[in-house]
């Protein structure tokens, strides 16, 4: 495969903020890795729990680690340290994932929350009664090991990376087979909200302007709000011009359509979800979260970050706080790439400044 994105597919990354990369993992690497999570897999495949110790294992970090792509984000990111994790995510057969997807921005927090509508504080976005699902001062970790708040003085409550690499280790090319979706060309009004955020002195993230993190859906449920309130009723009025795909309802969504051995690459701020796989085989994609490197930070690269893993890097994987040095502002530095999150990528500068001054 080549090691350098085209000029094509740069431009198609800069305005779409995911791109596809075929043919990303030589056939015996991605054919050993699904060997492997095959064959760790429960015998009754309605109920995959995926077992931790895959993550790490040398088959699954082998798809990125020894394929052409860990010189591709080079080359088109920057320099990273080492990934030493991934996320394992299989979607069974004929599994409808109960609510239907959820369009979000990696880094919040996931956990219980109320079902009842009346106790939610619809003003402020959380439970009346938060501590009991949110522990006391808000320190309870989220079942998917995310925080409610990054730092301790609650600038900012999401966790970022750079970039999102996934990976397929079977034919996904059907919609409806469990494709990892994307609210397609909407990372840079994801950016705007960021700035909007910071430059209104807001919370950066869910509780912030323009982004309640509990709201109640039509159906009177609460649920934890992925997307900032102005993102999803962009994606709303796309989705009302959008071309209808077969066995696809969701035309917010973009299905991204992959062979094994396939990758697809996406900003942290181009909204995603996994989908419903109403097909007969599992869908098995393997997740990397890269974070250019920050020299800065004398914790890039110790093991308790997680990297390749973690989307909350700032702090230890399993949210323990870190130890800075004074003249190192990690949380600030963390808002200053999500407003300007090009900045991240070395190999995009000059499409970056070519795009926006044909803008
Ligand atoms: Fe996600």
């Amino acid at each position: 495969m080549a090691t350098t994105l085209s000029e094509a597919q740069k431009r198609d990354f800069f305005h779409d903020g995911f791109i596809v990369v075929r043919d990303a993992v030589p056939a015996p690497i991605h054919r050993r890795a699904r060997a492997t999570i095959a064959a760790s897999l429960p015998a009754d495949e309605r109920r995959l729990l995926v077992p931790p110790r895959l993550a790490g294992h040398p088959d699954v970090l082998a798809l990125f680690n020894e394929s052409g792509l860990k010189e591709l984000m080079e080359n088109t990111m920057g320099p990273f340290p080492d990934v030493i994790s991934s996320q394992v995510a299989v979607t069974p057969p004929h599994d409808e994932m109960g609510g239907g997807p959820g369009p979000h921005v990696d880094g919040s927090w996931g956990g219980v929350i109320p079902t009842a509508p009346e106790e939610i504080d619809i003003e402020h976005g959380r439970p009346r009664d938060a501590e009991q699902y949110f522990g006391p001062d808000d320190t309870r970790r989220g079942t998917n090991d995310g925080q409610l708040w990054q730092d301790p003085q609650r600038r900012i409550s999401l966790g970022s990376y750079t970039a999102l690499v996934g990976v397929a280790v079977n034919d996904q090319l059907v919609p409806g087979r469990g494709q990892f979706a994307v609210v397609r060309g909407a990372h840079e009004a994801v950016e705007a909200v960021f700035r909007a955020q910071r430059d209104s002195g807001s919370v950066i993230g869910p509780e912030g302007a323009d982004w309640p993190r509990i709201k109640i859906s039509s159906a009177g449920r609460p649920y934890l709000n992925g997307l900032p309130d102005s993102i999803r009723a962009r994606a709303n009025a796309a989705a009302a011009r959008a071309e209808p795909i077969e066995g696809w309802p969701w035309p917010m969504l973009t299905p991204v359509c992959l062979s094994a051995g396939d990758a697809v690459i996406a900003l942290h701020s181009c909204p995603h979800t996994p989908t419903p796989n109403f097909g007969l085989a599992p869908r098995m994609n393997i997740y990397f979260r890269l974070r250019r490197l920050r020299p800065e930070s004398p914790h890039e690269g110790t093991r308790r970050v997680g990297h390749g893993v973690s989307d909350h890097p700032d702090r230890g994987y399993f949210g323990q706080f870190l130890d800075y040095p004074d003249d190192y502002d990690a949380f600030q530095t963390s808002i200053d790439k999500l407003c300007d999150h090009w900045c991240e990528w070395d190999g995009m500068q000059e499409i970056v400044e070519a795009q926006r001054g044909a803008a």
